[in-house]
């Protein structure tokens, strides 16, 4: 299945949905038009049985250059309160979704990285870059504050200083930087990104679905918990998996203690 629309471009193929920002000749600036485009593509996708991971990558030198500054701040500002807050809602909108995605996400951060891309790339799960990637919290440097959610990625991903430095300073980093400083997983050179993103995607597809959609959630949800608490949501989200999948669990134990057919330690069990 392959898409082409006009904002956002998505393909499916081995069980990895390749979702594409779609404007390369406006750096794959967040218009309305691309909010809402994605929140259809991510509806099409999130069930169906032959996609297991979904990539959210760029066309062009771009992954995103964050809100377009045209159609979604000065042309939605003509329309007073009411289409600001529709566009907000819109983009705000897609983003929730994609952090609490059925399936594990990846952003393959291609290319340029500015301010509201701050929203999709922490909603993605895992984050990998392009050395050659750049990215930045410019609001600063045309006079606003990070919002739309980038100040808190900013402190969620970063520690203190570094997210100061990064929201004052209006300085772009690289996608080595961006990797030290917590924003992405890894950084490498943008000829070998698509294969190492690949190769995590399908390391992924070998583990039991129900598991890790209950995992994502739990690393999200427990960060913002007392211990006491996250250890009782813990036991309750595993017994919640375990209605969804109570075969899974029982297999993985069989094959590592009765079978000895793998490691649990090393690898996933065979599904
Ligand atoms: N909003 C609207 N249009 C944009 C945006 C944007 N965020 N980013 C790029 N474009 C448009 C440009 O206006 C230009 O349009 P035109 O061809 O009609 O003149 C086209 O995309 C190409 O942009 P260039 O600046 O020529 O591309 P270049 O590759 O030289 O530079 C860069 C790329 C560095 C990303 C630059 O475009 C830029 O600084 N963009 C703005 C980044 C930014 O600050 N985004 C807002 C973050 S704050 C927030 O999201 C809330």
């Amino acid at each position: 299945m392959s898409q082409d629309l006009e904002t956002v471009a998505c393909h499916v193929a081995d069980g990895i949905a390749w979702v594409r920002f779609n404007r390369p000749d406006k750096r794959n600036a967040m218009s309305p038009a691309l909010n809402r485009t994605m929140m259809e593509v991510l509806d099409s996708l999130e069930f169906r049985d032959d996609v297991g991971v979904l990539v959210l990558s760029g066309e062009g030198t771009a992954w995103s250059a964050g809100m377009d500054l045209k159609e979604y701040f000065r042309e939605t500002e003509t329309q007073g309160l009411g289409g600001v807050r529709r566009a907000q809602r819109e983009a705000y909108g897609w983003w929730r979704r994609l952090r609490w995605y059925q399936k594990p996400t990846i952003a393959m951060v291609n290319g340029w990285c500015f301010g509201g891309g701050y929203g999709p790339l922490f909603a993605c799960d895992l984050a990998f870059a392009a050395d050659e990637a750049m990215f930045g919290l410019s609001e600063i440097n045309w006079g606003i504050l990070p919002g739309g959610g980038a100040t808190k990625v900013a402190v969620e991903l970063m520690p203190f200083r570094k997210a100061m430095y990064h929201a004052l300073m209006g300085e772009p980093i690289d996608g080595k930087t961006a990797a030290e400083w917590g924003l992405v997983n890894e950084s490498l050179p943008l000829a070998a990104l698509e294969e190492r993103v690949r190769t995590v995607a399908h390391t992924l597809l070998g583990k039991n679905p129900v598991a890790l959609k209950a995992t994502k959630d739990a690393v999200r949800r427990v960060a913002l918990m007392p211990y006491d608490e996250a250890e009782d949501y813990l036991v309750r989200a595993q017994e919640a998996a375990n209605s969804f999948d109570s075969q899974g669990r029982q297999e993985g134990i069989r094959q590592f203690i009765d079978e000895k057919s793998y490691k649990p330690g090393l690898g996933a069990y065979d599904k």
